[in-house]
Formats: C-alpha cells, structure tokens, sequence
C-alpha cells in the first residue's frame, strides 16, 4: 500500500476577505497581506510605507480577526479601540470584512 504524501510543512490557510463599501469578497489563502488583494482587485486603499510605520493604509475591520507580519507601530490605542488595522502589514484568518 502506496504511504501517504508527506504534509507541507507549512498549509495556507483559506480566509475570505470582504470588502464592504466595493461590495467585492474575494479568496484568497490567508498567506497575502491584504492591502495587496485590494489592490488586485481593484479596491481603492491609501498606501506608502508599506511596513506598518505610516498609518495610510489604515483601514476599520467590520468583522474577523487579522495577524500581523511585524509590528504594526502606526495604530494607536485608540485606533485599536476603533478597529482599525493596518492593512499593509495583516494576513486574513478565516472571514473577515473591511470597510474599504
Ligand atoms: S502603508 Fe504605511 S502603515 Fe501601511
């Protein structure tokens, strides 16, 4: 009997992002930031530094949960309170909804 393919070391995990003032959800695999995925498809977000210092990208997150790659120093406590995330700097996990 034929052993099982050894796993990837590291498995994508599928997320969806909604952007809710463009009306677009798009799939993607959970390893792409998201401000990259908006631009791809055509939804319009601010961005300069693309490192999480600037604060341009910032956008609120309606619903779900992000991960940050590095630190995002741009947010400030009350930017967090608001719900903002930096979008430059954050990967998807699962569903989540941007108001962008
Ligand atoms: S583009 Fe500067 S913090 Fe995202």
């Amino acid at each position: 009997m034929p052993e099982a393919p050894a796993k990837p070391p590291e498995v994508s995990q599928p997320a969806v992002i909604y952007f809710a003032k463009s009306g677009k959800e798009i799939n993607c695999d959970g390893q792409q930031f998201i401000l990259d995925i908006a631009e791809r498809e055509g939804v319009n977000i601010p961005s300069s530094c693309r490192s999480g210092t600037c604060g341009t990208c910032k956008q609120k997150l309606l619903e779900g949960e992000v991960k940050y790659e590095g630190e995002p120093e741009a947010l400030e406590d009350s930017d967090r309170e608001q719900g903002l995330i930096l979008t430059c700097i954050s990967h998807p996990v699962g569903r989540v909804a941007i108001d962008a």
